[in-house]
C-alpha cells in the first residue's frame, strides 16, 4: 500500500477532554475528505455515524460482511441505511479463500486453535479490510480504550502503520460504555437489539455470545481464548 501525503506531517494535538466531534473535525481537516468509517453496526459505530452526520458534509461508510454475521446485524445495517439515508460499501471475503477454508477445515475450524481462528479472521476480515482501505487517506473506527486490555494505549488520531500510514481516527477513544449508552438513548439511535440483550460487543455469530451482568464487555467474543488474544487482526498496533 502506498504512503499518503499525510504520512510525514505531525498529527494535531488531542487532549483527554477534547469532544468527539472536535476529534472528527481535526482528523478530517488533517486527512481531507477521502476518509471512510469502518462500521460493524455496534453502538459505538452508530454513535460515530451520528456524530459524522452532524460534523461532515458527506459521510462514507464501509462494512465487512464476513458471511457469518448475526441476522440482527444485517437488520441493523438496513435500519441505519434508512434512518440516515446512506449507502454502505459492503466488502465480502474472496470466494476462493472461503471455499478452500471450508472444504479443507470445515465450518468451525476457528474453535480448534488460535492459528485456525486467526486464519479465518484473516480471510473473512483482514483481507477485505485491506481492499476497503486501499486508496483512502484515513479511516474512522468506533474503538474505545476501555473495551479491552489490548486497547488501553489507543490514540484518538494515529497513523495506521499496517495500511500505508494513513490516518486512523478513533473519536470515542476516551468514552466509557455509560457515556456511549447515554448518547444512544438521548438521540434515540436505531441500534442492534442484541446490544440490549446481553451482547455488549458483537462480531461474527459463532464467535460471540452474551455476557453476564458486570462481566467484561468483550468476554463474550472468542470466549474460549485468553483476553490478550482477542483481536482479529483489524487493529494490530
Ligand atoms: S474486532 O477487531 O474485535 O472485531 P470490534 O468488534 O471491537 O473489533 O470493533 C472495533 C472497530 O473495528 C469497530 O468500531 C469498527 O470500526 C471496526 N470493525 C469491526 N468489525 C467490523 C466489520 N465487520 N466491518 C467494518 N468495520 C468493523
Ligand atoms: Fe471467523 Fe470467527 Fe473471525 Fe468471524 S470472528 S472471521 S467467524 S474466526
Amino acid at each position: 500500500m502506498k504512503m499518503t501525503a499525510t504520512a510525514t506531517r505531525p498529527l494535531p494535538d488531542i487532549l483527554h477532554d477534547t469532544p468527539a466531534q472536535e476529534i472528527i473535525k481535526a482528523g478530517l481537516d488533517y486527512a481531507g475528505d477521502n476518509v471512510k468509517l469502518a462500521c460493524s453496526f455496534s453502538i459505538e459505530d452508530i454513535v460515530v455515524i451520528d456524530l459524522l452526520k452532524r460534523t461532515a458534509s458527506a459521510i462514507s461508510v464501509f462494512a465487512l460482511d464476513t458471511g457469518r454475521l448475526p441476522e440482527e446485524t444485517y437488520e441493523t445495517a438496513e435500519a441505519i441505511c434508512q434512518h440516515y439515508s446512506i449507502q454502505i460499501d459492503w466488502y465480502f471475503p474472496k470466494r476462493e479463500s472461503v471455499e478452500k477454508l471450508e472444504r479443507d477445515k470445515g465450518l468451525f475450524s476457528f474453535r480448534d486453535n488460535i492459528e485456525n481462528r486467526k486464519e479465518c479472521c484473516a480471510i473473512r476480515k483482514v483481507e477485505p479490510l485491506s481492499r476497503a482501505l486501499n486508496g483512502l487517506d484515513g479511516w474512522l473506527t468506533g474503538m474505545r480504550r476501555e473495551q479491552s486490555s489490548t486497547r488501553t494505549t489507543l490514540q484518538p488520531l494515529e497513523r495506521d502503520h499496517l495500511h500505508g500510514n494513513i490516518l486512523k481516527i478513533n473519536p470515542l477513544t476516551f468514552w466509557t460504555e455509560q457515556e456511549t449508552w447515554e448518547y444512544v438513548n438521548k438521540h434515540h439511535l436505531p441500534i442492534n437489539r442484541l446490544q440490549r440483550n446481553g451482547y455488549p460487543s458483537i462480531g461474527c455469530a459463532p464467535c460471540t455470545r452474551p455476557v453476564n451482568e458486570g462481566d467484561d464487555s468483550r468476554s463474550g467474543r472468542w470466549w474460549w481464548e485468553n483476553a490478550e488474544h482477542k483481536e482479529c487482526g483489524l487493529h494490530r498496533r
